[in-house]
């Protein structure tokens, strides 16, 4: 027989939430995790008070009918609902008339799971929109625009622009794919952020018409080189400084600030655009989120950049922030440490 000593022993060996109970599914003991999960002392009480699930009870008569450990998923409402997988297995076969009770919390595998599936969608779906668009201007050029010289140029410049934008898709998400891999492994280099700005600032005048002279670059000098890796920063500030160009006026200034703290560097970007609604905050660094889609196309946006910028920092211990206000315009702020 197996006495208390033991079975607490039992309980407290094991890594999750476990109750033994006896055969009238009264708790006998439970361990630390346990207790924290359902925030009270549980032992002496009834089980099916405490959890309130015919799931649980059914796979407690299964295990006490068969002798078998059987499984079951449960949901629940704590503060949030989590799904938990419940165990329940007889001791009998070690000469104790109890049953172990033990629940792994499985929520984060299910939250995984439902994130790639939409991430697979998402990623066809912006696939298969140029894809349709190319194949139509062929079938186009196949037939009824067979001899027409000038609507084949027109075509073969829609098809440049369709396959651009695949490519750009494809490089973004390549990207993300790297950075999500290394996001673990702190990056090695040294940094001199005011001149990779001032890298990113030159590259992004000869860009586009629209973008040239719009950037003032405020940064002291002498300021300490940051550890870093020199291209992904050069992405991180590529892309924030043409966010800030793209969604403002082409007449309106950006104003790129470098502040030097205690033991970071904080590099401002601020814009005179229209703004980014408060409920959209929050969600702008998901992969694909764009508050206005159609207009994210038309300048040759992915939705990938915020998303391929928050691993970066990420992975240089940085910090991203967003401040914007409707019809004023947006601060976003980047803290790196020195
Ligand atoms: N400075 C800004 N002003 C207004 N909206 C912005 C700004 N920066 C980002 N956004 C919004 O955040 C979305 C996500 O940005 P990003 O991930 O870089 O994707 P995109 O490829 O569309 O530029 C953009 O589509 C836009 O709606
Ligand atoms: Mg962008």
């Amino acid at each position: 027989m197996m006495d208390m000593n033991m079975r607490q022993a039992i309980a407290d060996a094991l890594p999750h939430p476990a109750l033994i109970l006896t055969l009238d599914y009264k708790i006998k003991c439970a361990n630390g995790f346990a207790e924290s999960l359902f925030e009270t002392k549980l032992a002496g009480l009834d089980f099916v008070r405490v959890l309130r699930q015919p799931g649980a009870i059914e796979c407690l008569d299964k295990a006490v009918k068969t002798g078998k450990l059987k499984t079951c998923d449960l949901v629940l409402h704590l503060q949030t609902p989590r799904t938990f997988k419940a165990s329940a297995a007889s001791l009998a076969s070690i000469g104790a008339d109890c049953i172990l009770f033990t629940l792994t919390d499985i929520s984060a595998e299910i939250d995984a799971e439902k994130s790639r599936s939409t991430f697979v969608a998402n990623v066809s779906h912006e696939l298969r929109s140029p894809l349709t668009s190319l194949m139509g201007i062929v079938e186009t050029l196949q037939g009824p625009a067979r001899n027409d010289e000038k609507a084949r140029d027109n075509f073969l410049d829609m098809m440049h622009g369709e396959t651009r934008r695949m490519s750009r898709l494809v490089g973004d998400l390549l990207s993300l794919s790297k950075f999500e891999a290394k996001e673990h492994v702190t990056p090695k280099g040294e940094v001199d952020i005011p001149r990779l700005i001032r890298r990113v600032i030159a590259v992004l005048n000869e860009s586009k018409p629209e973008y040239r002279n719009r950037i003032i670059l405020n940064a002291p000098d002498g300021l300490p080189y940051i550890t870093g890796d020199q291209d992904e920063l050069t992405e991180v500030f590529q892309n924030l400084t043409e966010n800030a160009l793209k969604y403002s006026e082409p007449d309106t200034p950006v104003e790129v600030r470098v502040i030097q703290n205690e033991d970071t560097i904080k590099i401002t970007i601020r814009d005179q655009g229209e703004g980014i609604a408060p409920k959209h905050l929050p969600r702008l660094t998901e992969r694909f989120y764009r508050v206005d889609k159609g207009r994210s196309r038309e300048t040759g946006g992915t939705g990938l950049g915020l998303a391929i910028t928050k691993h970066i920092l990420n992975r240089h211990r940085g910090m991203l922030s967003i401040e914007s206000e409707i019809g004023v315009g947006s601060l976003i702020s980047v803290t790196l440490p020195t």
